[in-house]
């Protein structure tokens, strides 16, 4: 069984580990450094729930070996909202459309929104809804998801948070 020393920032924050080979990234955020925000479902990269942010982009962290992230800088849910307890525009979203349900999908899905919510070009309705493709909702929450990312585009209707 071959070990590995990896150095990886997450959440703003340095961490240093020993990891085996064969860990996913997923396994070592919420197993060994705690950020429970990273849930795990399928483990094969279909459900998106173990979404995080590795170097800006949207990655499934099932897919991912801890070591394929030494040096790179990992943001989870946990890292999203500002120090002082602002949330996220996507978090902020999810909340006022009741976009979440049980929320066992939710960290994957606002940090697939945030990953691609944070530069200048701002992407459309459609693309959003199209990234959502890639996540699995068990309690059926689309709709609310939906509304939060018409909100998020500015496209909210006068049809009610609740409708
Ligand atoms: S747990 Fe990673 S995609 Fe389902
Ligand atoms: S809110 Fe329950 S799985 Fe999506």
């Amino acid at each position: 069984m071959s070990e590995h020393k990896i150095e990886v920032v997450i959440n703003g924050r340095p961490h240093r580990a020993t990891v085996e080979g064969r860990k996913t990234l997923c396994d070592y955020l919420r197993g060994d450094a705690g950020y429970t925000g990273v849930h795990v479902g399928c483990e094969h990269g279909v459900c998106g729930a173990c979404t995080v942010m590795v170097d800006g982009k949207a990655v499934r962290s099932c897919l991912m070996l801890a070591v394929q992230a030494d040096g790179c800088d990992v943001v989870t849910a946990e890292g999203l909202a500002e120090p002082n307890g602002t949330l996220h525009p996507v978090q902020a979203a999810m909340r006022d459309c009741h976009g979440l349900q049980c929320g066992f999908c939710t960290p994957g899905v606002v940090m697939t929104l945030a990953s691609l919510t944070g530069g200048n070009d701002a992407p459309t309705e459609d693309a959003l809804i199209a990234a959502m493709s890639g996540h699995v909702c068990r309690c059926t929450g689309y709709q609310g998801i939906r509304r939060a990312i018409r909100q998020l585009t500015g496209q909210a209707q006068d049809e009610g948070a609740h409708a």
